[in-house]
């Protein structure tokens, strides 16, 4: 393993993908030619380059990296009352695993610039935060007015819900503009799912989100802002539960949410992801009532398959959700068998809304909040 690599974060944007994005802030704005603009991590350069490219002509860069430049500057320390209109680019990201890899508030304490200057209080009694929100938060502070822009890839997981809450707070007090991009492409060398964040103010979009996710066509869908608080905002699977949530009512109507305690073994289980299949009916001579839902949650084939178990004897392993019925549906044989059904023939459904991280997995509410039709 390459560590300088994974401790700066050194995954490079492919260029097709630095074209879509800036072309991406260029067509939601018009912006003149002689704004000034900051990339925080230029690493090879290749933001920059294509914004030389497109007539920009006030650039200026960061990077840590003496690998890529004879000057090199830590954005940490790039003095705060440099103001840009817009601040463009790919910052390092955290990979959850490499220590080094996080932001150390006390590491710069006695530092000419203190990340009080930056960082909400909250996250300044911190350890260590994630590296992309530390460059976001302080690239807020680098904003010449409320007409300026920020636009970083990052690793699209920033958007699901609960996550980054400080910093998506400290974003929306400023910038009420929000445009989550994402398409089908790789747009690094790892194997990060990455999309791409716009943070401003535009009048017509005040208080919004906007969510476009791109494969052959453009889809996009406008929300309110404060969802960035309270949803998942991943544009591929958003768009995809809007667009293909079958009408009907809430699996959460038919199952329990409470934890079911159910057998579990690696070695002895008899059901798995590969045989669940073939347990989607109750056999007749069996207490129906002993019959439990049970939905495989991670697999890049398996996953979203539906099976009924039965809680006495099964053992399984430990890829599934086990849902217990409510009461007033727990010795009903037919209707625990449509609802596996159901579930088996949308399998596709689950397959595509699982793109919050690199592995197939769904969440539990994923399931719960799936709509069936029983008619
Ligand atoms: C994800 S790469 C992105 C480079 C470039 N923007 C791109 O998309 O190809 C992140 C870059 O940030 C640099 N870096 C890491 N920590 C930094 C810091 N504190 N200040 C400036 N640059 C930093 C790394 O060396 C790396 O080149």
């Amino acid at each position: 393993m390459n560590e300088k690599k994974y401790i700066l974060g050194q995954y490079f944007t492919r260029e097709e993908i630095v074209r879509k994005v800036i072309d991406l802030i260029l067509e939601f704005k018009k912006y003149d030619k002689n704004i000034r603009i900051l990339e925080p991590s230029f690493g090879t350069g290749n933001f920059i380059k294509v914004l030389r490219e497109k007539g920009f002509k006030n650039i200026e860069g960061c990077e840590i990296d003496p690998a890529f430049t004879n000057t090199p500057q830590d954005f940490f320390l790039y003095p705060l009352d440099k103001k840009f209109d817009l601040i463009v680019g790919n910052p390092p990201f955290t990979k959850y695993n490499v220590k080094e890899s996080y932001f150390y508030p006390k590491k710069y304490f006695l530092s000419p610039l203190h990340p009080g200057n930056y960082l909400p209080r909250d996250l300044l009694k911190r350890n260590k935060i994630r590296m992309e929100n530390a460059f976001i938060l302080k690239s807020l502070k680098h904003l010449k007015d409320e007409n300026s822009a920020i636009g970083f890839v990052l690793p699209i997981s920033f958007f699901i819900e609960g996550k980054n809450l400080e910093t998506k707070k400290m974003i929306i007090k400023k910038l009420r503009t929000i445009i989550v991009y994402q398409n089908d492409k790789k747009w690094v060398d790892e194997p990060i799912p990455c999309g791409f964040g716009i943070f401003t103010n535009i009048e017509e979009y005040r208080d919004k989100v906007i969510l476009i996710y791109e494969n052959e066509e453009k889809m996009k869908v406008v929300l309110n802002i404060s969802k960035i608080l309270t949803d998942e905002l991943i544009p591929k699977s958003y768009l995809y539960k809007k667009h293909n949530n079958l009408d009907g009512e809430s699996l959460s109507k038919f199952l329990s949410d409470r934890p079911v305690k159910y057998k579990k073994s690696y070695i002895k289980n008899n059901i798995s992801g590969s045989n669940i299949l073939e347990r989607t009916k109750i056999p007749d001579e069996e207490n129906v009532k002993d019959y439990y839902l049970a939905v495989v949650r991670v697999g890049n084939a398996s996953v979203g398959r539906a099976g009924l178990i039965n809680i006495k004897k099964d053992i399984l392993n430990d890829m599934f959700y086990v849902f217990a019925f409510k009461e007033e549906y727990n010795n009903n044989k037919e209707i625990k068998e449509k609802i596996c059904k159901i579930l088996n023939e949308n399998q596709n459904y689950f397959k595509n809304i699982t793109f919050r991280v690199g592995s197939k997995s769904i969440k539990k509410r994923d399931i719960l909040n799936f709509k069936i039709n029983l008619k």
